[in-house]
């Protein structure tokens, strides 16, 4: 069971496993309890997640929880390969995913991960849910919730609940502080720049890098870029994060006044086309173009495909597009999300709390008595503070309490000036 690229990578894939398991407290404690109280017990989960060492702890503590768990990949270009290869041959988890699969290929798996009749869906980017409710309707009869991990995916369930479209209640992971706070600005910020890296090997120090959408994965990017150095300018149409990234001190213009200066631009936007045919048209010769957000939409790529008289692979990871001009324009990773394509993926520590939330949030939906309507729910409040105090007390980090005083003053009113 599983389709992975070669099972023989199982081995390295259980080491990597291992290593990132070091930095995942909060999961740690949380495979421990349901190891011995087993509240998965016989749930039939199916998780759409990226197939990394992180997501591989997450499958690991779901199973020692009693789930019946298949996970297949997220995205075609996410996967490593050692993982799955781990999770279907060693962990027992049937894990349909391969690095580089096609459109098709990613769909069959899809489809093979909900043969399974799941009970509980984990989508990451919401192409389960959506495959559900578009070609696999009859298995909206057994479904009784799900956990949704990304701002993109919320986004589109969110419509789908707005239409009275959504046949489930579905858990926004990505809502909890401890997600979005760490996950989408710590996470997203520096394994952005790792993919970059990795993929370029280009040096930021000096150079106009161009961060389109100041969300919190937007803050990330920009704050580390200019930690290495880069003179960052921020993209924005909303007026109110516009103005924050003019006091947390970057440059805000129009994107296609960016265009001409920008010698690094990366996207996190979550909408399509952010980087247009018009913007590519006055980039500077040698311009590197890549995109951090879920979906590879944000890159016009057929526009700038229509503009090559030629393309080639310099590196993995990075292609040339030759303009008719003369100039060239460097595309990374097919602009597929960058951080995963061409890097590891958020760090082991930010993703324990975002599968913390995960795991307690399908915990959650296990206990309720009665059905939850149909809609996008938040993790509960208690999830996201004990998600906190597990994360701060296994980095050894102690805090204060509010004295009876304090608490006191602050639920009265009398005592001002
Ligand atoms: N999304 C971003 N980084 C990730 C990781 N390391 N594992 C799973 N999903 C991710």
């Amino acid at each position: 069971m599983g389709d992975i690229r070669d099972p023989s990578l199982a081995e390295e894939g259980v080491r990597r496993i291992e290593w990132a398991e070091r930095e995942m407290p909060v999961i740690r404690s949380i495979r421990e309890r349901f190891a011995k109280d087993k509240p998965l017990k016989g749930v039939r989960l199916a998780g759409c997640l990226h197939i990394t060492t992180e997501t591989a702890n997450l499958a690991i503590a779901l199973r020692d929880g009693g789930a019946d768990l298949v996970m297949c990949a997220s995205n075609p270009l996410s996967t490593q390969d050692d993982v799955a290869a781990a999770l279907t041959v060693e962990y027992g988890i049937p894990t349909y995913s391969i690095k580089g699969e096609d459109d098709d290929t990613y769909y069959k798996h899809l489809n093979a991960a909900l043969d399974s009749k799941p009970q509980m869906t984990m989508d990451d980017g919401a192409d389960l849910v959506a495959t559900i409710h578009q070609k696999r309707r009859e298995l909206l009869d057994t479904i009784v919730g799900g956990t949704e991990e990304t701002t993109t995916g919320v986004i589109r369930l969110k419509a789908m609940a707005k239409d009275g479209a959504l046949g489930y209640p579905i858990i926004a992971v990505n809502e909890a502080n401890t997600k979005h706070l760490f996950d989408n600005r710590y996470g997203t910020g520096q394994s952005t720049l790792d993919g970059i890296t990795r993929a370029t090997n280009v040096l930021y120090a000096g150079k106009n890098v161009v961060v389109v959408g100041y969300g919190w994965c937007g803050r990330g990017v920009s704050m580390r870029a200019r930690g290495m150095g880069a003179k960052v300018i921020v993209i924005e149409v909303d007026a109110l994060r516009a103005l924050e990234a003019v006091m947390d001190g970057f440059q805000v213009m129009p994107m296609i006044e960016a265009s001409k200066i920008g010698d690094i631009f990366i996207s996190v936007t979550g909408d399509i086309h952010a980087i247009d045919g018009h913007h590519m048209d006055v980039m500077k010769d040698g311009a590197i173009i890549a995109n951090s957000g879920h979906f590879n939409v944000e890159l016009n790529i057929e526009a700038l495909a229509a503009m090559a008289e030629g393309r080639r692979q310099v590196r993995p990871y990075v292609e040339e597009f030759k303009l008719a001009d003369g100039r060239n324009l460097y595309l990374l990773g097919e602009g597929r999300l960058i951080n995963l394509a061409a890097a590891e993926g958020h760090p082991a520590s930010v993703m324990d709390m975002s599968f913390a939330n995960q795991a307690l949030s399908i915990e959650h939906l296990v206990l309720q008595e009665t059905p939850l309507a149909p809609e996008v729910y938040d993790v509960p409040k208690e999830i996201d503070d004990e998600i906190a105090s597990l994360k701060l007390a296994a980095i050894g980090v102690q805090i204060d309490e509010l004295t009876e005083e304090q608490k006191k003053y602050l639920s009265s009113w009398e005592t001002g000036t």
